[in-house]
């Protein structure tokens, strides 16, 4: 009979204190989640050393609550997958070193995670019908990118921002006409009051790669914009704000499916919470496209996305070592191949598919 497997998350990239299990890679058993908005509120944006200090005190409480609330004990738990990059040095390390006690004390294999492969992944907790290979647009507060996921743990970067992330230009835009942090989620609520009817510039390259973003411009055009007319319609300046940016996410992901000759795409990433964004994606459902997102408690920052990428890693590992006749006894009775991992230090810049 299958063994089910048991994966404890944890995640503290940013300002978000996170732990959860997941069973079988996809259902979620507990998602715990200590978020610091709050404390940062004040200063308009994460200050890296009080987010560090928050991940101290909270990271045991956190990961206790995930296995409690999972109705587990920690000897049912397989493994603990936990990111280790990119993200705010001081912060990751609060996680790998707690995840690195964790596993040596209870003797569990530790699977380090790229936190963006995570966001990635939070797409096959909500959606069991979706396997790769796919098209995922990576929209987050530091990354936005075009994805070409070839298989669980395979990845291309096929175009990406050549300047700010789009989070960034949600969380500045609102920042400047008085909406305050985290900006995205207000400004998409107020957008929903106004109309888009302001005439916003829109990206244009004339080398390099046609898939690239590029999010400076609009941000630059609607600030210069507002200091020049501080009467205006806010939800208007939302509205519009949102259409210019959407287009070019469109645009360059249609490009892609193209090129790729693919018709599977997901969302990933804090961003991909906007209404706005998530509707003009699911209309291309009437062109034939496959549309994918994670329910919105999964697209900004959690550890169910770890844990789920964490298993899916541990699979693609076992695989390659069993060749392609692969189950889930042989995953259970293998996972004892699975080292440690006790050297695992923090990656800030790590890229996607990179593997260190
Ligand atoms: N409804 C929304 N509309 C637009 N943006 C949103 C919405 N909800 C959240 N965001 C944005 O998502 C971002 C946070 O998402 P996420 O957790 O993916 O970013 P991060 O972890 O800071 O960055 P990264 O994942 O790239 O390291 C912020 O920029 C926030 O403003
Ligand atoms: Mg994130």
């Amino acid at each position: 009979m299958e063994k089910d497997i048991y994966i404890l998350g944890i995640e503290s990239s940013c300002d978000e204190t996170a732990a959860s299990v997941v069973k079988n890679g996809r259902i979620v058993l507990s998602n715990v989640i200590n978020s610091q908005i709050k404390i940062h509120e004040k200063f308009g944006g994460v200050v890296p050393e009080i987010a560090s200090r928050n991940h101290v005190d909270a990271i045991s409480y956190v990961v206790k609550k995930a296995i409690k609330e999972a109705n587990i004990n920690i000897e049912n738990i397989d493994a603990v997958s936990c990111t280790y990059g990119p993200g705010l040095v001081g912060a990751l390390l609060v996680g790998v070193s707690y995840a690195k006690a964790f596993c040596y004390a209870s003797n569990k294999p530790l699977i380090p995670i790229n936190h963006i492969e995570g966001h990635i992944s939070a797409n096959y907790i909500s959606n069991n019908d979706l396997i790769p290979p796919f098209l995922c647009l990576v929209i987050s507060g530091g990354h936005t990118h075009l994805v070409y996921v070839k298989d669980y743990n395979e990845y291309e970067i096929i175009g990406k921002t050549r300047d700010d992330a789009i989070g960034e230009a949600f969380d500045k835009v609102a920042r400047v006409i008085g909406l305050g942090y985290p900006g995205g989620p207000k400004v998409d609520k107020l957008a929903k009051e106004g109309k888009e009817q302001i005439d916003l510039p829109k990206s244009h390259f004339d080398n390099g790669n046609e898939l690239d973003f590029s999010f400076s411009g609009i941000k630059t055009a609607v600030i210069n914009l507002y200091h020049k007319n501080p009467n205006i319609n806010k939800a208007d300046l939302c509205a519009s704000f949102e259409k210019v940016v959407t287009e070019e996410l469109l645009n360059n992901t249609i490009k892609a499916t193209k090129k790729l000759k693919i018709d599977k795409i997901a969302l990933a990433g804090g961003v991909s919470a906007n209404s706005y964004i998530r509707s003009k994606f699911l209309e291309l459902r009437n062109n034939g496209y496959e549309i994918y997102y994670p329910n919105l408690e999964f697209c900004t920052d959690n550890a169910a996305m770890i844990a789920v990428a964490g298993y899916y890693c541990m699979c693609s590992k076992i695989k390659q070592n069993l060749g392609t006749n692969f189950n889930y006894d042989e995953l259970n009775s293998k996972m004892n191949n699975i080292k440690e991992n006790l050297e695992l230090n923090a990656v800030p810049n790590l890229k996607i598919g990179e593997r260190i």
